[in-house]
């Protein structure tokens, strides 16, 4: 998320004059420290702090207000109205939806707010991952085990593939399972009520705005055909990848690419 941070939600936040953000998951605080480049913004951080203790982090920066803890228990408690949130917690069905179901029902979100959402592409887009899996409700859990993924194929290896140290779900695709697939649910659940996008650039990005009028919504739907065209663009090199993992690579080291 951090990139996309970078690249893509703060010169939006400059454009917009976003100033309210809540970060759910935030690792090392790197996105954060990207928010913070931002003068006016407050972060509203909800992470259980596994990787670092961010209230300690953070503790002489009054523009960050650490909520140590899951996101399914921090944000019903919230009162605040945010310009912006951004989830990249734990990247599974269950939970993604959940999220998005919190947000809607306690309206979290500002008039023109954006939720982007990162890992809604390969690997989590179709496939769970659960950092804590004894904390999804066993029938919202899709059998697991801490092996890789290797693209292409469905099921784990013992041997190679990513992130073989997390709880993986044992098969990509199918029912609640995975990011994109719950962005799907909650979308198909509130029939127009939302617009959606997605950058599908690393792990993939995407972006959900409240559906107002064209007019208001212009600036969103004009982003949306830019980085339409962009997926366009970019598509033939992540077929290529996909399809023709070991041809790519091959490619990659004739041209001396890293
Ligand atoms: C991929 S990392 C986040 C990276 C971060 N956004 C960045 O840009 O550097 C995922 C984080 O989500 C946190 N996490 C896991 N389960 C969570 C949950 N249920 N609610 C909130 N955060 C969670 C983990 O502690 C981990 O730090």
């Amino acid at each position: 998320m951090e990139d996309f941070v970078a690249e893509f939600i703060v010169p939006l936040a400059v454009k917009r004059g976003w100033t309210s953000f809540c970060e759910i998951g935030a690792s090392l605080g790197l996105g954060t420290d990207r928010l913070l480049t931002l003068p006016d913004a407050t972060i509203t951080v909800v992470d259980p702090c596994l990787d670092l203790d961010l209230s300690a982090k953070y503790a002489q920066e009054s523009r960050v207000n650490v909520c140590t803890g899951l996101s399914l228990d921090v944000l019903p408690t919230l009162n605040t109205r945010f310009d912006c949130i951004l989830l990249d917690g734990d990247h599974n069905w269950y939970t993604a939806h959940e999220e998005l179901r919190v947000i809607r029902e306690k309206q979290l979100l500002k008039p023109g707010a954006v939720i982007f959402l990162d890992d809604v592409d390969w690997p989590y887009g179709r496939r769970d991952m659960y950092y804590q899996p004894e904390l999804v409700p066993a029938s919202f859990r899709q059998p697991y085990a801490r092996k890789g993924i290797v693209r292409g194929r469905t099921e784990l290896s013992d041997n190679s593939g990513l992130n073989g140290d997390l709880c993986n779900a044992l098969r990509e695709g199918g029912p609640r399972n995975g990011v994109l697939t719950a962005v799907e649910d909650f979308l198909r659940e509130h029939h127009r009520e939302y617009r959606f996008f997605r950058i599908q650039k690393n792990a993939g990005l995407g972006a959900i705005l409240q559906r107002r009028s064209f007019a208001r919504d212009f600036w969103f739907l004009s982003s949306a055909c830019r980085i339409r065209a962009y997926n366009l663009f970019t598509s033939p090199k992540r077929l290529t990848r996909s399809r023709f993992s070991s041809t790519y690579r091959l490619a990659k080291s004739i041209l001396g690419r890293p």
